[in-house]
């Protein structure tokens, strides 16, 4: 079946999956019913398939609240981001900015513009629930085009957008849907999060999520899951298939700390190898 064209991400974020779209596209089922993906951070799978129709999920509301506003009301957004300078000063200005006296299509525009120009994309709150995130710099690449954005929330028209923990989404799934599973590593998320971050996972959250493969296998949905090559990893392999791919990650959000590592793609579907018990 042919797939539409894919798009790039409009947002920058830690723990991507760009990179690997070539191998997870490769897994992906060329036909299904609904497209699920609780973790969704920026949609990285998302966009490169397009499917016609999604239950999108993330805790992170501000991000969410940002989807439904490119969704819904794209105008107003990209006038917003227009009327934005690029610079350090405009930045921090923008970054200072009381979110609660901005309209919804303001705070989306506020947040894809700190996203684009915040540094290597990270999105990191104090305990107050405020952005602070330093400049990234002069390198960063600019607003989203008008263009980009259309096609954007294009692809967004027929998904269903859930601000919330990832058992939201999964309660939904059905036989035949599609699932993508991509959690933060509960490895790598207590290395670099030394503060409270509620979007940071933990060996409870990972059998929770255990659980829930379970459940999606007895339902008839696919899914696939990436996982960081970890012992923690290995809760979520027992009796499914799983494959590694090398992965080039980000471990402490600079460059010089780009390694090169293996991660698990972890899957109930027969075309990875999966045999019922
Ligand atoms: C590794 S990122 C996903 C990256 C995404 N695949 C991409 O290509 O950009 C993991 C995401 O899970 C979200 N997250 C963390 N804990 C969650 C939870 N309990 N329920 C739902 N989403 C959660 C984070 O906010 C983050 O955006």
């Amino acid at each position: 079946m042919e797939r539409p064209e894919p798009i790039r991400p409009f947002l920058r974020w830690a723990g991507s999956k760009r990179q690997l779209l070539p191998v997870l596209s490769d897994y992906s089922p060329r036909r299904f019913g609904r497209y699920l993906e609780p973790f969704l951070g920026s949609g990285s799978l998302f966009f490169h398939l397009r499917p016609a129709r999604a239950i999108l999920g993330d805790v992170n509301a501000d991000l969410m609240a940002t989807y439904e506003q490119v969704r819904d009301n794209l105008d107003a957004v990209f006038s917003e981001l227009s009327a934005m300078r690029k610079g350090k000063e405009e930045y921090y200005r923008i970054r200072s900015s009381d979110t609660s006296s901005l309209n919804p299509a303001e705070q989306a525009a506020q947040f894809i513009y700190l996203n684009r120009f915040s540094f290597n994309g990270l999105y990191r709150t104090n305990r107050k629930g405020e952005f602070n995130v330093p400049y990234g710099g002069a390198k960063c690449a600019g607003v989203p085009a008008r263009a980009s954005l259309e096609a954007s929330s294009r692809a967004l028209q027929g998904a269903e957008l859930v601000s919330g923990d990832f058992e939201v989404v999964l309660a939904q799934a059905r036989s035949g849907d599609f699932v993508y599973l991509d959690p933060p590593y509960s490895v790598a998320v207590r290395r670099v999060f030394k503060e409270y971050d509620p979007s940071s996972f933990c060996t409870r959250d990972l059998q929770r999520l255990r659980r829930w493969l379970d459940r999606l296998t007895e339902v008839g949905a696919e899914f696939l899951l990436s996982y960081a090559k970890c012992e923690e990893a290995e809760l979520l392999m027992e009796g499914y298939a799983a494959r590694q791919v090398a992965v080039r990650r980000n471990i402490a959000g600079f460059s010089r700390d780009r390694r090169r590592a293996q991660e698990w793609l972890i899957s109930n579907m027969k075309t990875l190898g999966y045999e019922e018990a």
